[in-house]
């Protein structure tokens, strides 16, 4: 299969190109920086691995900058994972429009444009193909501080449960994995205390696996969930 991954440089993005590789398939990654970790990556998959450096944060380039100079028409893609994000953490009382703008660009308009066009192509193709968003256990559980980060997840999956309804017909599915908190750069400002109460709020008492993450998103793109679409999949040790 073809799978364009979003935030490919690191963290779970990049986890999720190591299983999607190690799988067979040929991954086009995007973020905007090319690390040290992708190009080993890179090395090990040649031929297999690719890269493009784009700011996500300009919805309106995506067309352009994607989904013609990177994974052209002529790319048959089967899947789109949406990994890519930033939190923007503070209390409601602190909220910033423009801060809040632009994290909406990243997380919410640029994958929906993302999603538009990733149709477009498996319509052009007669792919059934599928697209994965990854979502946060902060929009079903709460965090104070995470409100406007949260919120930005529930647009998400409201928008992947609609979209698999309208292209279901046509074998397209849509799904939503809902991590834990997980030890990436996302989580690093965190200090031990705050990890420990995050952590208390898990049955397994620990951060969720970025690899039991990346797996899950691997079943869900191949053949064995075929009848699987519209579900949010919960990857969090059991968050309450
Ligand atoms: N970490 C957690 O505890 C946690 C929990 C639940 C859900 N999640 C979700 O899991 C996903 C992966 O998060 P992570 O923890 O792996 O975060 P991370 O380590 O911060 O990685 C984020 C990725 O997104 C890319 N990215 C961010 N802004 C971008 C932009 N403007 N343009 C292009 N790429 C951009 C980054 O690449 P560049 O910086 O190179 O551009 C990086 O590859 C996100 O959707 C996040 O919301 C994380």
């Amino acid at each position: 299969m073809n799978v364009l991954v979003t935030g490919c440089s690191r963290g779970v993005g990049l986890e999720i190109c190591r299983v999607l590789l190690e799988q067979g398939n040929t991954v086009y990654g995007v973020a905007r920086s090319y690390t040290d970790e992708f190009k080993a990556l890179e090395a090990e998959y040649a031929g297999k691995l690719f890269f493009k450096s784009i700011d996500l944060s300009d919805s309106e380039s995506i067309r352009k900058s994607v989904f013609k100079e990177f994974v052209g028409n002529k790319v048959v893609l089967d899947v789109y994972v949406n990994n890519a994000a930033m939190a923007y953490d503070d209390i409601v009382t602190n909220l910033n429009l423009d801060r809040l703008k632009a994290m909406y660009a990243v997380n919410v308009f640029t994958p929906m444009m993302m999603t538009k066009y990733a149709i477009r192509n498996m319509l052009l193709h007669h792919t059934r193909g599928s697209i994965v968003h990854i979502s946060s256990i902060s929009a079903h559980t709460g965090y104070k501080g995470l409100a406007m980060y949260a919120s930005s997840k529930g647009a998400l999956e409201a928008f992947s449960k609609d979209t698999a309804r309208e292209w279901g017909g046509m074998g397209i599915r849509s799904n939503v994995v809902v991590p834990g908190f997980m030890e990436t750069a996302m989580s690093s400002t965190l200090t031990d205390d705050q990890k420990d109460r995050i952590y208390k709020r898990t049955s397994m008492k620990a951060a969720t696996s970025v690899r039991s993450v990346a797996e899950t998103v691997s079943f869900l793109v191949s053949e064995k969930a075929c009848s699987i679409t519209g579900q949010n999949i919960y990857v969090d040790n059991g968050t309450i």
